[in-house]
């Protein structure tokens, strides 16, 4: 098992593919931004493999793959079913922004992909084209509507809502996943990077106060992650909203989690700069899953107590993509 010095246990690894994103969210990637991580520096999906079968002998049980894009990257559900089949892997998930999801969901269903989040700021064709500086609505609503027809359950959908920006999609964006039968995640903007530092993200533990009423919410257990999101379920059992609440109510002494970036690189808080780099280890003639495994203990003993977001909110300069959100 894998337990950190505050006595967490880590039994879930956020892979991400790929840096590179063909949207370019105002809390994200900066426009014109190009220094994207050259392809000799991404790990190939054996290495991933050998770093998750490391993981796995360690406790780890749950991954999800992410990005940047993920489906940029080629070929990704080949990577889904290699990593379906390790031993011990009990739930492999996606995080994607639907634009190439049309394509892809029936395959990434066949290789095993158990489950799904998807980015989706608004339902207005002009918000999401001001927030991802691409008129990509259409596509990612055919995404959507893709992964559900390939039979995803309990699809969940990110929104990031912003002041002034995408708060008037809250409503419809209510009423899209109560007609889906999607679930509703809201996150609160993270200061990660001058993107992110710049944003104004809504503080959605007043919000969950000012809704709490209108939808008869009760809290609920029973919806599936194991990640940081709280839940609520309206009375009448037809909304589920879940909370991401790093700024307002931050949730870090029961952080089970770190993240693998597309170089081979381990970080150990989105908030911190703890990190450990994997890909030369891996890459040496004699690597021993014994040197992995001792690396992955060292790179666990440097995960911090908890992010300074708000005691020290310019501290990260990493985009959210660099580090894999
Ligand atoms: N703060 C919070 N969430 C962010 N995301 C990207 N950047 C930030 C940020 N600075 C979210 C995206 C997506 C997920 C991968 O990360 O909206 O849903
Ligand atoms: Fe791309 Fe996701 Fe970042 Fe938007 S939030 S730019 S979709 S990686």
């Amino acid at each position: 098992m894998l337990v950190d010095q505050f006595g967490r246990t880590i039994d879930y690894v956020r892979i991400s593919v790929t840096d590179k994103c063909d949207l370019r969210c105002t809390y994200c990637i900066p426009e014109g931004f190009r220094d994207f991580e050259v392809p000799q520096n991404w790990l190939t999906f054996d290495e991933i493999a050998l770093i998750a079968r490391n993981f796995t002998e360690l406790g780890v049980k749950r991954f999800r793959l992410t990005g940047g894009e993920p489906l940029l990257r080629k070929d990704l559900p080949q990577l889904v079913e290699i990593i379906k089949k390790i031993p011990g892997v009990e739930d492999l998930s996606m995080t994607t922004n639907a634009t190439q999801l049309s394509k892809h969901a029936v395959a990434l269903r066949n290789a095993g992909l158990d489950r799904l989040n998807i980015s989706l700021d608004g339902l207005s064709t002009s918000v999401i084209k001001e927030i991802t500086g691409l008129n990509c609505f259409n596509k990612v609503y055919d995404g959507i509507m893709a992964a559900k027809d390939a039979g995803f359950e309990q699809i969940k959908i990110n929104m990031v809502p912003m002041l002034n920006i995408n708060d008037n999609q809250i409503e419809p964006m209510i009423q899209f996943c109560i007609d889906n039968d999607f679930i509703l995640r809201m996150i609160e903007v993270m200061p990660m990077g001058h993107t992110g530092q710049q944003t104004q993200g809504k503080n959605l533990s007043d919000f969950l106060r000012q809704i709490y009423h209108k939808y008869d919410l009760i809290e609920s257990t029973e919806v599936r992650g194991g990640g940081p999101a709280r839940y609520w379920k309206s009375k009448d059992g037809k909304f589920t909203l879940g909370l991401i609440t790093p700024i307002s109510q931050h949730f870090c002494e029961t952080c089970n989690r770190v993240r693998l970036s597309v170089d081979g690189t381990l970080f150990m808080c989105l908030g911190q700069n703890d990190d450990y780099a994997l890909r030369d280890l891996i890459r040496s003639p004699d690597c021993t899953d014994e040197a992995i495994k001792s690396a992955i203990y060292e790179a666990i003993n440097l995960k911090p107590k908890k992010h300074e977001f708000i005691e020290d909110d310019t501290k990260i300069t990493r985009f959210m993509s660099m580090t894999g959100g």
